[in-house]
Parts: structure tokens; sequence; C-alpha cells
């Protein structure tokens, strides 16, 4: 279905599959020989959601082959590219969260959390607070699911229950987070699912919340201004033709904004951030993983870290 301007969902639905379709990725990655991530809260998380193919995705049932069949190499992305993609994005931002807190920052913001479980399975500093916001139905989700676990968070824990199209840093701001401390904030898998202007607004937004010292790190997506939309949109929708035929069914391509963009190394840079930015082959190569060809689905994502 197609997006509207307040739309809402859960962790099956809409956008909120999205959360449950990376973690289950991750649990893919972390059962790699040699993994590049450990996440053994991603499976239970997306068991729990009880998408069919994602929970059989997670549960090692298919292999990448089974899934990318007739996959030549070209974009669209294969799932086995997809999983080890999102290995080295969750490396990326665990790596990051672990040099701010060596900074010795001790506020961090998760933007879009989804089933995210960095507040359950990283090691923080005794003095660390945590903030994650996300959409009210996939925070409670987490939240429960993993309580029944019997997970407990390593560090303290504040949810924000919002969306970040509407005045997210008020609901921060009552949660306790302090504007006048250094804070570490991600954006991971999130721009794509903004509006170009929304993407904007929140990066002002972060701008203005950040004391000198803070950092961010996020996943910037690439700007479609010049393409044939359409076509994009058919090329995504065959990327997920392999997934419909093991029975689901969810229209990617409707999920996202497309269009005009403002690239985030460079907003970020005008707003004042001393910003690094790396393409996504840089990240697998970091983390010993085979990059992708030119073009090859999210070959043109761009992971980017600033200081302000
Ligand atoms: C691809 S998932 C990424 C989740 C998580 N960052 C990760 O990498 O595992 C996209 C997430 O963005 C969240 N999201 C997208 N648009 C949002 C909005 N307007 N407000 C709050 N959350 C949003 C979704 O609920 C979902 O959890």
């Amino acid at each position: 279905m197609a997006r509207t301007e307040n739309d809402t969902w859960d962790l099956a639905s809409s956008v909120g599959a999205t959360a449950t379709m990376v973690a289950a990725a991750r649990a893919v990655a972390s059962r790699a020989e040699d993994p590049v991530i450990d996440d053994p809260f991603a499976e239970p998380l997306v068991r729990a959601v009880g998408i069919d193919f994602f929970t059989r995705l997670a549960g090692g049932e298919f292999t990448a082959a089974d899934l990318d069949g007739g996959h030549d190499g070209q974009s669209p992305v294969g799932m086995g590219r997809f999983a080890d993609g999102m290995a080295a994005r969750t490396r990326f931002f665990d790596d990051f969260f672990a040099a701010a807190t060596a900074a010795g920052i001790r506020q961090a913001v998760i933007l879009a959390s989804g089933l995210d479980a960095r507040a359950y399975r990283l090691t923080w500093p005794q003095d660390m607070v945590l903030f994650e916001i996300d959409q009210p139905e996939v925070i409670t989700f987490k939240a429960t699911t993993l309580a029944g676990l019997g997970a407990h968070p390593t560090t303290e824990l504040r949810t924000v229950a919002v969306d970040l199209r509407q005045d997210w840093p008020a609901a921060l701001a009552d949660a306790g987070f302090d504007a006048a401390r250094p804070t570490a904030w991600i954006a991971e898998g999130l721009f794509g699912y903004l509006p170009p202007e929304a993407q904007d607004r929140l990066l002002d937004q972060i701008t203005e919340l950040s004391a000198p010292g803070s950092r961010l790190a996020a996943e910037g997506v690439p700007s479609h201004g010049d393409v044939d939309q359409e076509e994009l949109r058919e090329r995504m929708r065959e990327s997920s033709s392999q997934w419909r035929s093991h029975g689901f069914d969810l229209d990617f391509s409707e999920l996202i904004f497309l269009g005009e963009r403002a690239e985030v190394t460079e907003y970020v840079q005008r707003q004042g951030w001393a910003v690094a930015a790396a393409p996504t082959n840089d990240l697998l190569t970091r983390y010993g993983l085979v990059p992708l060809d030119e073009g090859e689905g999210f070959a043109d994502v761009v992971y980017v870290t600033a200081t302000k």
C-alpha cells in the first residue's frame, strides 16, 4: 500500500516489516562462518513477529541460493549479499557506538530503532543513557518480546514511542534527554522511508539538539532526482519476486520515497559537522566481506560519521 502522511504500522506490515526483514538478515549473518556480527536476539524477535517467510529465513531454512535463484550478479541484489550488507552495516554502527563511548559520550539516541537489540547485546559504560525512538507499536513489541524472553537491557534504556515526522524532540525531552550533554546519534536504515523534506528536518533537529562533541552516524541513501522512478520501482519489485515465490508478498518499492533528496554528507557538513563518508563497498572490505559490483543493489548507499 502506498505511503500516506501519517501512516502507522506494526512489525508485520508496511515499513515495520522492513525492520523484521533486516533483523532476519542479522540472524542469517550471525550464523555465518566467522561472523562479522553476533546478534542473538535477531532470530527470536523475528520469530515473535510471525511472518512465516522471515521466520524461516532467520531460522536458517533457506540458503542464499534458494532465494537468489536466477540472480545474475547485476542489480537487484540477492539475499546472500543483502545479509552481508546488513552484517557490515550493523558492525559499522556497533563500532560507532564503541568509539563514541570510548571518547566519553554517555548519552545516545537510536532513531528508528526497529528490532535493533544494541541496548541488550552491547557492553555499555555504567553511566550511559540510551534512548530508542520508533513508532509506538514497534517500541512496545520489542520491549514486550525481549522481556518475555527474559532479556534485560545492558544499559539504562528509555524508549520514546513517537513518529519521526511528528514532534519527536519534545517526546525525547519528556523522556529525559539532556541537550547540554554530547550525544551519539544513529540513523540506520531510516532515510529512504522519510520524505526528502522530513530527512532535512530531522538532520536540522539533530543538529539543534547536539552539544559540542556530539557524534552522528547515518546511512545516506542516494538521490533519485534524475532517474526514471517507475523503472527503478520495477527493478525493486523484481528483487523481491523470489520472495514472493516463497509466499511473502510486500512491495518494498511502495514503501520508500524516491525523487531528489539532500546528500547527507554535504547537508551536515554545511551545518558545521566534521564529516567522513564510506560507501557500502568500503564497509564490506573493512569487515572482510566481498564487495558488490558497481551499480549492484545498495552499492550507492553511503555511511556517514560526523562530529560536532
Ligand atoms: C529498515 S527498518 C530499520 C530498523 C533499525 N534501525 C535496524 O537497522 O534494524 C526501518 C525502521 O524505521 C522506522 N521508521 C520509519 N519511518 C519512521 C517514522 N516516520 N517514525 C518512526 N519510525 C520510523 C520503522 O518503524 C522501522 O523500525
